[in-house]
C-alpha cells in the first residue's frame, strides 16, 4: 500500500471484549484480558506499517456506571498490562500518552501512569494515546474551562491547542469494531473529519489482517474535509 494513503493518526474504539467472552461463557474481564493481546498485536502492526500515532479507548467516562468487578478489573488491568508491557513499549521506541481525567482514579495508579510517560517521553517510533476514564464532552469541556480561567479567548485555534490529544494531529481514521455504529464519546471533536471504520469483528479477535482491511478502506475513500475535489481539500485543514 502507497504509503501516502496511509493514515498518519489511527483511532480505536476497541469494543466487543465482554460479547468475546460471553460466547464462550467466560466472565466479562477475559475478553478486556484478551482485548490487551489484540491491542499488542495491532500496536506492532501500526509500528510495522509507521503510523506515527495511535489513539484507543480503553476505559471512558460512563465505564463507572458498569458492575463494580468489571470496573475494578479494568482499573487493574491497566495497571498490571502497563507494569507488564512498558519495556517491550519502551525499547520499541513507542510514547506513551495517557488522555482522560484523573478524578476518580488512585493516586498510585495516576503515578504509574505518569511515570510511563515520563520514561517514554523522548521516543519516536509511535505515540500511542491511551484513553483512560476519557470522553470527548468533558475532554472540550475541560479545555474550554481552562482557557476561560485563563482569559484566553476561545477559537478553534485555541481549543484544538488545549484539548487532551494535542500537539497530535486529529485522527485521519477511526475505527470501531464489535459491529457498532457510534462513537460513543470518543474524540468528539478531534474526529470532525475523520474516516470512520466499523468492523464486524469483535475487539479480541481484531489482527493485522482486519487492520489491513481497515487500512485498505481509508486508501479508497476521497477525503474532502467540506470541500468538493480532493485537491481543493489538501489546503483545508491546518496540519
Ligand atoms: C468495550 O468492550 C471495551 C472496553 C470498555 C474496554 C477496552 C479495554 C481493552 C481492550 C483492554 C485494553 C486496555 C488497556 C488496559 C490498555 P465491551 O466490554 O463494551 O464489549 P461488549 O460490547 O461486547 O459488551
Amino acid at each position: 500500500m502507497k504509503s501516502a494513503k496511509l493514515p498518519q493518526h489511527i483511532a480505536i474504539v476497541m469494543d466487543g471484549n465482554g460479547r468475546w467472552a460471553q460466547k464462550r461463557h467466560m466472565p466479562r474481564l477475559a475478553g478486556h484480558k484478551r482485548g490487551v493481546d489484540a491491542l499488542k498485536v495491532v500496536i506492532q502492526a501500526c509500528l510495522g506499517h509507521g503510523i506515527p500515532v495511535l489513539t484507543v479507548f480503553a476505559f471512558s467516562s460512563e465505564n463507572w456506571s458498569r458492575p463494580t468487578g468489571e470496573v475494578s478489573g479494568l482499573l487493574e488491568l491497566l495497571n498490571v498490562a502497563l507494569r507488564r508491557e512498558l519495556a517491550a513499549l519502551h525499547d520499541r521506541g513507542i510514547r506513551l500518552r495517557f488522555l482522560g481525567s484523573q478524578h476518580g482514579l488512585a493516586p498510585e495508579l495516576c503515578a504509574v501512569l505518569r511515570d510511563a510517560e515520563q520514561l517514554t517521553h523522548a521516543n519516536q517510533a509511535m505515540v500511542l494515546n491511551i484513553c483512560f476514564n476519557y470522553g470527548g464532552r468533558w475532554d472540550i469541556v475541560d479545555a474550554a474551562a481552562r482557557l476561560a480561567a485563563a482569559g484566553t479567548p476561545i477559537t478553534e485555534m485555541s481549543m484544538n491547542a488545549a484539548l487532551s490529544l494535542a500537539p497530535c494531529p486529529d485522527p485521519d481514521l477511526l475505527i470501531r469494531t464489535g459491529d457498532e455504529y457510534r462513537l460513543s464519546n470518543f474524540l468528539l471533536w478531534q474526529c470532525a473529519y475523520s474516516e470512520l471504520y466499523f468492523s464486524s469483528v469483535l475487539w479480541p479477535d481484531f489482527d493485522a489482517a482486519a487492520l489491513d482491511l481497515a487500512l485498505e478502506a481509508y486508501a479508497s475513500r476521497e477525503r474532502r474535509f467540506g470541500r468538493t475535489t480532493q485537491s481543493s481539500a489538501s489546503s483545508a485543514v491546518p496540519a
